[in-house]
């Protein structure tokens, strides 16, 4: 893993005002790909050096931070949030401020978050809505991504208007929230095929919806009212035989996927086939801090109030073993990417729901927690290295989402979006000391290590010593180009002799498996 930079030559840092440099010695950069020793020099929010101290002459007023001891990591993306999203008849508390202050605070410095359009509306409209929300909020950079709640011809226009004048590359489809947001085969068919025409990445939220709208029904006629009902009426074949038909789906349109939200091993080892099944292309898979850091067995607490905080969807599972597979998956790339979903409600929120689970609004936290639950159960636990933490935490959304190497690198050029870790210190998670605005935390009392020492938004010191100080408005819109190379340059390398190739090695595969098993 250790290895160090070319050597480059001195760069000399003129004086300017230390607000706009900082100068980061002494620390080890690690990447996705290597880890090394180097110093880290950043101007005007952009790092324009890193290599040995020797390279560099650092003069006065410069800030300097000594990084001895500590780990320099590009800033935690996390792809998947939901700041201030109405559903469920209730807002979230989190908006973009509380949000985004929140994810700083944590160690991550950007978020993509989703546009969802009401059934009829206009795309463009919701999109204005969204950016109206989180331009004067954000604390850190943000991207969006925009759901496709319906379909129609108007549908099919806007999103090139989205994608070629307003950032977008990647599309949300439903196969749950039946009446709501649901799609059906021949629609996810048309929309894949339209997000491939356009060269952008379709999403999907992958349960069975018709399959949970019966189990729902059925379970509140039983007088099951609770929270425990939510699990019980999506379990984890419900998720995992949406994973396996969207992949299908996809695949047959030549559309490249990222499977949303895998909280279950069965949906994780769906992922895991049709990437086998593709030899890696089409398919990426995300999985939450939620599924990483608890489980399903708060659904059974008799507490209405604490079993409805967990309760998002596709729900945790009972499952206790559930996390540490989920985590082994990331670990191996059967799964790319941790997400927090995070879309938080109050107790007076998910009260909506007492009576019947079904109003109960859906979502939990997990932006302020993402980075250190997943260096917590991957990298202290032993399962993974900090090169793969930087992947699942950063580059790899980076790279999919097409904003690499300006996000998910410390390297010359990419933005200081920068996270100093101290990978022994340690902290205990509590609703009474993190940043979110709702009065709840599904991971309350757990030990962490990995604690963000300091988190550098675009160059601008945010998080000093435990103490957060972010600025509201800061953050910028990224936009999202189309074409992410990571994605298509495999998917267009295809030859059909390959196709037929990979179908016959996979079934040859599990057929040696079935007679292995036999004998
Ligand atoms: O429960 C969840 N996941 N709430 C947010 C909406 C979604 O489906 O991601
Ligand atoms: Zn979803
Ligand atoms: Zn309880
Ligand atoms: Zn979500």
């Amino acid at each position: 893993m250790a290895s160090s930079p070319a050597p480059v030559k001195k760069v000399p840092i003129h004086l300017q005002s230390a607000q706009n440099r900082v100068y980061i010695k002494n620390g080890e950069v690690v990447n996705h790909d290597k880890s090394f020793k180097a110093d880290v020099y950043i101007e005007d929010g952009i790092i324009k050096f890193v290599g040995p101290a020797a390279d560099i002459t650092v003069p006065g007023g410069v800030r300097v931070i000594d990084a001895s001891g500590k780990l320099i990591m590009p800033g935690g993306i996390d792809p998947h949030t939901h700041m201030q999203l109405p559903f469920c008849n209730a807002v979230a508390v989190d908006d973009f401020y509380h949000g985004t202050k929140a994810a700083v605070a944590g160690g991550t410095t950007m978020i993509i978050d989703f546009v969802i359009p009401n059934k009829n509306e206009s795309m463009i409209e919701a999109y204005d809505t969204w950016r109206s929300w989180a331009d004067p909020k954000v604390c850190c950079d943000y991207g969006l991504h925009v759901g496709i709640t319906w379909w129609s011809k108007s549908v099919s226009d806007e999103m090139a208007i989205l994608c070629k004048e307003l950032g977008i590359n990647s599309f949300k489809t439903f196969m749950a929230y039946k009446g709501l947001y649901q799609l059906n085969d021949s629609d996810m068919l048309d929309v894949f095929e339209r997000i491939r025409g356009l060269n952008a990445v379709a999403m999907v939220h992958a349960e069975n919806g018709d399959i949970i709208a019966k189990n729902a029904k059925r379970l509140l006629a039983e007088g099951v009212t609770g929270p425990e009902g939510h699990e019980l009426s999506r379990q984890e074949e419900v998720e995992a035989e949406a994973v396996n038909r969207a992949c299908i789906l996809a695949h047959q349109v030549d559309c490249p996927l990222y499977v949303v939200h895998c909280m279950s091993k069965s949906a994780g080892i769906e992922i895991s086939r049709a990437r086998q099944r593709y030899s890696g292309k089409y398919i990426f898979g995300e999985t939450l801090a939620a599924a990483l850091g608890t489980d399903g067995s708060h659904y059974r607490c008799q507490h209405f109030d604490h079993a409805a905080a967990h309760v998002l969807s596709p729900p945790l599972r009972p499952d206790k073993t559930t996390p540490e597979f989920l985590m082994k998956l990331l670990a191996s790339d059967d799964l790319q990417t941790t997400g927090s979903d995070n879309c938080t409600f109050n107790k007076k929120q998910k009260e909506l729901g007492l009576g019947d689970f079904t109003k109960i609004p859906n979502g939990v936290n997990g932006v302020e927690d993402r980075m250190s639950l997943v260096w917590e159960r991957g990298v202290h636990s032993g399962l993974m290295d900090p090169c793969r933490f930087v992947a699942i935490t950063s580059t790899n959304a980076a790279k999919i989402f097409n904003i690499y190497p300006q996000k998910g690198l410390i390297g010359v050029g990419s933005d200081a979006d920068i996270v100093i870790w101290d990978p022994k210190a340690s902290r205990t998670i509590s609703k009474d000391t993190h940043h979110h605005a709702c009065g709840f935390n599904i991971f309350e009392g757990m030990t962490v290590h990995g604690v963000p020492d300091f988190v550098l938004v675009r160059g601008r010191i945010c998080v000093e010593d435990g103490s957060v100080r972010v600025a509201e408005g800061f953050g910028r819109f990224i936009s999202t180009p189309l074409r992410p190379s990571f994605v298509y340059d495999s998917i267009e390398s295809k030859t059909e002799s390959e196709e037929g190739q990979q179908v016959e090695q996979q079934n040859g595969n599990v057929a040696k498996k079935l007679v292995e098993m036999d004998s």
